[in-house]
């Protein structure tokens, strides 16, 4: 038996120490931690339980024990969780047959057993010694990950490179994270581009972390290093639930849930052409004024992220008017629409704080087809069957009135401040179409506007046609919509509501 064990400890060592210490060594050269280390920073201290240590690669490329990635499950906060992890030390980490059975088998886990799958992502692509069974690979794993979406939440950390087809596993998943300087995303790297477009680009402009957390809106979030990318990644555990069946975890804040904010009452300035800042108005109202940021750098016009009301987790959609005066555009639309279907999918309410002028107008803007993806955000409201609680703080103009959760797309609770403006368009614009003759044949046009205006104000821009006609719920006082808020969302803990039954609905992708 000691002889059994001395080899079973050689064994052991020899899967563990991957591609081998010069390898390593590079590997920490370039700012980057080894497949094993991220695991340790990621799951509980000693959680970790390894599968399939000893699988190795069916071509003699030379994957080693493992095949170039370390998988298993271990807790994050105490909760189960399925990760994979790819050693670049082997191979570049690529993805060959073994390897990719490696992952199929935690995903099928974690399907049937509702726990959440992380996967750390570190690798050349597919393995090119083994050809078309690579790239079937692949495939195994993008069917599981659209099989797994919405039944688990799945979620990508980039932290190396990721290029050509193997960006679509990530691309399905819920969210993903990135580094800079360190973690690359491309369907084509610099050089083909070169040859193709005849454009110079470096790899961290092509596919880096800002340029896809920013311009792209590929990934989620954009962090400073590896160790700031799985602590965030922990972060997320505290809003989400492990499955579609599993309640989201609640918040242990002790913030009073009647607290009253008197600054509230001065957030939202006179003058409303003036921007401010919404992310000031949901600090105030949630719990311990924590807001986990969702694309915070994508779409800025709009402000996505989970927090919790009372200890309930929710999922926050707010109109930015301190960016593009909070209009909604194809990015904006975008952003918020899969958002949505998120926190729909995981049965997260969702809390809507309304400041939106409208559409953007403009060329670019209907040939980019905000039509099509302006309807998305509608689609999505309109389908989510989760709480709908939407506060209009401000203007809800239009068709956006309509879009942003509104009564008739199934708002359960709607409320404005007596500072909304409620109206098919802002007063200006209105002024001008329906006072258009008499404008014109004013002594002083100017003056005749700026009354009209003031005219238009009193009757349409104010929230009580609205509350007339029950299309807002209540008009309160601002410093109460934390308490309203956490009273509703108790009210509608148990709301049952569904589709009719389909295959599925046609979202207008
Ligand atoms: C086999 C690979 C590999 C691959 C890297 N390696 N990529 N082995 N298949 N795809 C090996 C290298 O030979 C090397 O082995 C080790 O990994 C480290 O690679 P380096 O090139 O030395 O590292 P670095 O300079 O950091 O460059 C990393 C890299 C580069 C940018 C990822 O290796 C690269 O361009 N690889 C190919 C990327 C690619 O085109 N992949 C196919 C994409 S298409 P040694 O033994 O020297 O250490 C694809 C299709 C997916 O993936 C299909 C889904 C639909």
């Amino acid at each position: 038996m000691t002889e059994k064990l001395d080899l079973l400890a050689r064994r052991n060592a020899e899967a563990e120490i991957g591609g081998g210490a010069v390898r390593l060594a590079a590997q920490h050269q370039k700012g980057k931690l080894s497949a094993r280390e991220r695991l340790d920073i990621l799951l509980d201290e000693g959680s970790f339980v390894e599968i399939d240590k000893f699988v190795t690669a069916r071509s003699d490329a030379g994957g080693g024990f493992g095949d170039g990635v370390v998988t298993g499950y271990g807790r994050v906060e105490g909760r189960l969780v399925y990760v994979f992890s790819q050693d670049f030390t082997v191979l570049g980490g690529s993805l060959a047959e073994a390897h990719a059975k490696k992952i199929c088998k935690i995903m099928d886990h974690a399907v049937r057993n509702g726990a959440p799958v992380i996967g750390l992502n570190d690798s050349g692509g597919a393995r090119i010694q083994e050809g078309v069974v690579a790239l079937g690979a692949y495939a195994d794993i993008f069917l599981r990950n659209t099989l797994a979406s919405g039944v688990v939440p799945q979620i990508s950390a980039i932290l190396g490179p990721c290029a050509g087809g193997a960006v679509y596993s990530p691309a399905i998943t819920d969210f993903i994270y990135m580094v800079r300087g360190t973690s690359y995303m491309f369907v084509t790297g610099p050089n083909v581009v070169k040859t193709v477009t005849h454009e110079d680009v470096t790899m961290e402009e092509l596919g880096g972390a800002d340029t896809h957390a920013g311009t792209s809106g590929v990934a989620h979030f954009a962090c400073d290093s590896e160790i700031a990318c799985l602590t965030q990644i922990r972060e997320l555990f505290r809003f989400v639930p492990s499955n579609n069946m599993a309640d989201a975890p609640r918040g242990t804040s002790m913030d009073p849930r009647d607290r009253r904010d008197e600054a509230l009452l001065d957030v939202v300035p006179e003058n409303p052409n003036k921007p401010y800042d919404m992310l000031d108005v949901i600090r105030k109202i949630v719990d311990d004024g924590e807001f986990y940021e969702v694309h915070r750098d994508y779409a800025q016009n709009i402000l996505c992220g989970f927090s919790h009301l009372g200890g309930t987790s929710v999922g926050i959609v707010a109109n930015q008017p301190a960016v593009l005066a909070g209009v909604l555009d194809i990015a904006a639309s975008m952003k918020a629409a899969r958002f949505i279907r998120f926190c729909d999918a995981f049965n997260i309410p969702i809390v809507t704080f309304e400041d939106v002028p409208g559409f953007l107008p403009g060329v670019s803007q209907e040939h980019g087809g905000i039509i099509r993806h302006g309807a998305k955000l509608l689609y999505a409201y309109c389908e989510a069957t989760v709480p709908k609680l939407t506060v209009i703080t401000r203007k809800a103009y239009g068709g956006a009135y309509d879009v942003m959760s509104s009564k008739h797309i199934r708002g359960d609770f709607n409320v404005a401040w007596p500072t909304a403006e409620i109206a098919v368009m802002g007063p200006k614009g209105a002024v001008e179409i329906i006072y258009k003759r008499e404008i014109a044949e004013a002594d002083d046009p100017v003056e005749a506007t700026d009354a009209k205006v003031e005219e238009y104000r009193q009757q349409f821009a104010n929230p009580y046609m609205a509350a007339a006609w029950g299309y807002v719920d209540d008009i309160i006082d601002p410093r109460d919509t934390r308490p309203r808020l956490i009273d509703a969302l108790e009210a509608l803990a148990g709301k049952r509501d569904r589709n009719p039954p389909r295959k599925h609905g046609n979202i207008p992708l």
